[in-house]
């Protein structure tokens, strides 16, 4: 259950917010809903105002814009995603295969 949860979360990022069709308010509301809770469940350990592990502050996100605006940063946060390499291997993470459909 939890690992379909995330994985739908997932599809929520790339498909809503990402998505050229949705208004902005639409997805910031997906932002706020979905993507700030998975990143707050799975990231903010490392990622967050005090701990900037990679240089990398998440929480400082706050809207879709915030998330989308940096494309360099999102592919590569996508990447770690879909290899299974964030959350780092020891953290509790979304089913690898599962991840892997739904991102690709
Ligand atoms: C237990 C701590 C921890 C957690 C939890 C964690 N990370 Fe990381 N993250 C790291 C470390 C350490 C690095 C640097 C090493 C690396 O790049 O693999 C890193 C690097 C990254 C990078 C590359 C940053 C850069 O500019 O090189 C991204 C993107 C990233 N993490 C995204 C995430 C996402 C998204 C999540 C949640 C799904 C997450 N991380 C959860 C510790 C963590």
């Amino acid at each position: 259950m939890l690992v379909l949860l995330l994985a739908a979360n997932l599809f929520v990022l790339q498909r809503h917010v990402l998505s050229e069709k949705d208004s902005p308010q639409d997805k910031d509301q997906t932002f706020e809903k979905v993507v700030q809770p998975f990143f707050a469940n799975h990231c903010f350990a490392c990622h967050n105002d005090d701990r900037h592990t990679a240089g990398l502050n998440l929480e400082a996100l706050d809207n879709a814009e915030a998330l989308t605006k940096d494309r360099a940063k999102l592919n590569l946060l996508f990447t770690k995603l879909k290899s299974g390499q964030m959350p780092p291997p020891d953290q509790p993470r979304p089913n690898a295969d599962t991840m892997a459909a739904v991102v690709d």
